[in-house]
């Protein structure tokens, strides 16, 4: 089982070069069946989730070629339907995606009920919702849905909730059908936008991506493209938390500064200095913090994928902060592993109240998913001695070479692989 190892209280400098977004790649990937033509996508990250998405289109037929080791050629012409079964689904998340894409292709579609961070409630039910407005037939059966329209027919569709994958489905589904889709309460992350953009460059017909309302004229087929994937606005965030935690002077490449306002809006408020550039960023971390609220919204609100990173930072900020997560019910996981390391948080249902202490202590933890691991690094660098984090598969779903892009900064931090100890054991020793 593979873990790091982290000393803490060490000042980072230098620089560090954001990835491609996973939120965005997890999607353009699969996006690619719609083609009828070869496509290049650049900037992937090289994430467990990449390779997973890859292998799967890969199993369905696609021709897989990577150029390098952020470029890849995807031949979508072979593809056949084949179901996509729990062991590939439970892996992550973004496997729903391949129900709007093989709808849009194939007029059906039959994957398993999608797996991803635990966070509490995750239904797809406005997913389904726009497939069925659009003319589709679904059904659950033995956790997999199945879904099968006759035609695709254009039709207006409103979002009880605002939700990234529904609208991303409801854009792959909607991109080949006959006729005019209009989505309301649509999600404006930079990650839809960057799909509406990539299939776009293949022939489709989006408008509004980034706004409430998206409009989606059917086409009757889209072409190969080259398109590169927008830089992650979560990895970069994650990586000004570290500069906040550890009181560090680093440049952040490769970003989009209007992608980071939610963010840096509030790091300036605790106390934290951000200069901004073209596609880059400076950020200095300060001696004191202050205490602060913030609350999880939708784009272009606080990220929710931010909330466990910026907490951390919190921790040791002077006087109360208040976080209010308003889009997960279950996303303070990572508190439990946080108070082991001396942080004063409590915790009530969807709000999160953190007395500011003076530093963390290193201790062993366990990343309970994807941002919450995250979380643990930035707590573990800014803490006093060491700490060691168990389960950090969870962290290279989605951060691409975590520990060498930290050590690249100064950062004492090592990843080793040590036998599997048995589940009560590892319950009692950590
Ligand atoms: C995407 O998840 C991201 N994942 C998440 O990032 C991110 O936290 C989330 O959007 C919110 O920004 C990917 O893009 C692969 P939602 P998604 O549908 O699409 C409820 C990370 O750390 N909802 O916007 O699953 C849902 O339960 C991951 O990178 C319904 O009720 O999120 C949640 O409370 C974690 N019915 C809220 O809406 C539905 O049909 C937002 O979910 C769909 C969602």
């Amino acid at each position: 089982m593979e873990k790091y190892i982290i000393k803490g209280g060490k000042k980072l400098s230098g620089e560090v070069v954001i990835s491609g977004a996973k939120n965005a790649v997890v999607a353009i990937l699969p996006a690619v069946i719609l083609s009828d033509e070869p496509c290049v996508i650049e900037n992937i990250p090289g994430i467990s989730d990449v390779s997973i998405t890859l292998q799967i289109m890969s199993e369905m037929g696609a021709k897989i070629r990577m150029i390098n080791k952020t470029s890849v050629e995807i031949d979508p012409r072979g593809i056949m339907n084949v179901p996509i079964p729990y062991e590939k689904a439970k892996r992550m998340r973004a496997t729903t995606y391949f129900l709007g894409t093989l709808l849009g292709r194939f007029h059906s579609a039959h994957v398993s009920m999608p797996g991803g961070c635990n966070l509490g409630d995750r239904p797809i039910d406005q997913h389904l919702k726009c497939f069925a407005a659009l003319g589709t037939k679904c059904e659950l059966d033995g956790g997999m849905i199945h879904l099968s329209a006759d035609r695709l027919v254009g039709n207006q569709i409103f979002f009880d909730k605002n939700s990234v994958g529904a609208t991303i489905n409801g854009i792959m589904a909607a991109v080949k059908a006959e006729g005019l889709t209009i989505i309301e309460n649509a999600a404006k992350e930079p990650h839809v936008v960057d799909l509406a953009n990539c299939l776009n460059s293949m022939g489709a017909d989006i408008i509004g991506a980034g706004t409430d309302v998206i409009k989606i004229r059917g086409v009757r087929s889209l072409h190969g493209t080259t398109y590169s994937v927008i830089p992650d606005q979560i990895e970069a965030g994650t990586f000004m938390a570290v500069a906040a935690a550890t009181k560090s002077d680093i440049i952040i490449r490769n970003v989009i500064p209007k992608h980071l306002e939610p963010i840096t809006n509030k790091l300036i408020k605790i106390g934290v200095q951000v200069e901004q550039f073209d596609d880059y960023v400076r950020v200095i971390g300060g001696e004191n913090y202050v205490g602060t609220s913030i609350k999880t919204h939708p784009h272009p609100g606080f990220p929710t994928d931010m909330q466990p990173q910026i907490s951390t930072v919190l921790t040791c900020a002077s006087g109360t902060s208040m976080i209010t997560e308003s889009i997960f019910d279950n996303r303070f996981r990572y508190v439990d592993e946080l108070r082991r390391m001396g942080a004063n948080i409590s915790v009530e249902g969807r709000v999160a109240v953190i007395e500011g202490v003076e530093k963390l202590k290193g201790a062993p933890v366990r990343a309970t998913d994807l941002r919450a691991g995250a979380a643990l690094i930035i707590a573990a660098l800014g803490a006093e001695g060491t700490s060691e984090i168990y389960d950090i598969y969870h962290i290279e779903r989605g951060y691409e070479n975590m520990e060498i892009k930290l050590r690249d900064l100064g950062a004492d931090i090592k990843k080793v692989d040590e036998p599997d100890i048995p589940e009560t054991e590892t319950k009692q020793a950590i």
